[in-house]
């Protein structure tokens, strides 16, 4: 995998990830070296970005859609086939790989499925396949970027001027194209001229919380507090956190399902009687599936077992380590979705959010 120290000068500057005309490569921020370095690496194969999502140089469930649709727009650049059906049939294959790497977030097979069906519904040639699932999955990234402007500014009506607000993982730019769900509605709040602090939780073992959520806070000088996942308790007992806000990797009728610690989150905050609230693209809603049929994620036990990049041993060589990325959330346990088709509040239907 090629990499660009940084990204001044580029035209994708300030994206997580893009595409490159000049090279016909998939560019994004290798996030698993923030906070100490910015990167960006180039995926020009399918293995390239397969790897990129499992090692979570990419994650977060709104990029990693934007990351599949760019996966099958490569795919089809890259491919050799001078039919319709060896294109449609290679990018199909390449679709179903990206799409088996992380099973949880349902954006990323939204993402592959939506370059796909497009390039097979309009695509009448070879080339002008290529070029149209091209176009759909730069079409996507903008539209990120405009709905995540538009989960901002509606969520940003909930919080108020010296609200301290906790949130989890990493439901920032970084996890998107650019500016964020969760970290959205904080920016767009901010924006308003409220003066907003944020509580950010570690969010052990992958510390996406510290790494990137503590990252981007910083960098746009907006006050943030880190503290480990276990502290959260404390601060909501003792009155400092006023509102909880958090990202979301798919949504069911009945659930949220977000990053390991969410529901724990949750049950605290309806304890201390906290607003606990949601923000996701309508992408995120999953209104076919019950929870049982969901896949949570298991990741390698090796993320507990060894910490940072010396992998310095954590536990016992032997022991048995359980690492789910996600959990879920009961609905009742939310107090509102925030969306780009507005704020919806309990009963949450989510027939009412898709229609808007
Ligand atoms: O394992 P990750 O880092 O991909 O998990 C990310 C999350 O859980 C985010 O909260 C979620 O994707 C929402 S991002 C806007």
């Amino acid at each position: 995998m090629k990499t660009d120290k940084n990204l001044s000068g580029n035209s994708f500057a300030g994206r997580t990830i893009d595409w490159d005309d000049s090279d016909s490569s998939v560019v994004m921020v290798d996030q698993t070296l923030l906070p100490a370095e910015y990167k960006i690496i180039r995926c020009k194969t399918i293995s390239e970005i397969c790897e990129a999502i499992l090692n979570l140089r990419i994650r977060g469930a709104p990029a990693l859609g934007v990351c599949g649709a760019f996966g099958v727009a490569l795919s089809a650049a890259r491919s050799s086939a001078d039919t319709v059906e060896g294109l449609i049939k290679d990018m199909t294959v390449a679709g179903e790989t990206i799409k088996k790497t992380r099973p949880t977030a349902i954006n990323l097979s939204r993402g592959v499925d939506r370059v796909l069906l497009i390039s097979e519904e309009e695509g009448y040639d070879p080339k002008q396949m290529r070029s149209i699932a091209l176009l759909e999955a730069k079409k996507m990234a903008e539209e990120d970027v405009e709905l995540n402007k538009k989960i901002g500014k509606n969520g940003a009506k909930l919080l108020k001027d010296g609200d301290v607000v906790l949130t989890h993982c990493n439901a920032g730019k970084m996890a998107c194209v650019d500016w964020g769900t969760a970290l959205g509605v904080i920016r767009s709040a901010v924006a308003d001229g409220k003066k907003i602090t944020v509580v950010a939780c570690e969010t052990r073992p992958l510390n996406q919380g510290s790494r990137i959520t503590a990252w981007e806070l910083f960098n746009d000088k907006i006050p943030v507090h880190l503290i480990t996942d276990s502290a959260a308790g404390f601060f909501m007992a003792t009155g400092t956190i006023n509102k909880v806000i958090v990202g979301a990797d798919r949504i069911t009728q009945s659930s949220v399902f977000n990053k390991i610690g969410t529901y724990s989150l949750s049950v605290l905050a309806k304890e201390h009687n906290i607003p606990f609230y949601v923000a996701a693209p309508v992408s995120t809603i999953d209104a076919e599936n019950f929870d049982e049929a969901v896949p949570i994620e298991m990741r390698s036990e090796d993320e507990i077992r060894y910490i940072g990049k010396a992998k310095e041993l954590n536990a016992p060589l032997g022991v048995s380590i359980k690492n789910p990325a996600f959990d879920l959330t009961p609905m009742e346990n939310i107090s509102a979705l925030i969306t780009e088709n507005g704020v919806f509040y309990p009963p949450i239907l989510m027939d009412e959010i898709i229609l808007g």
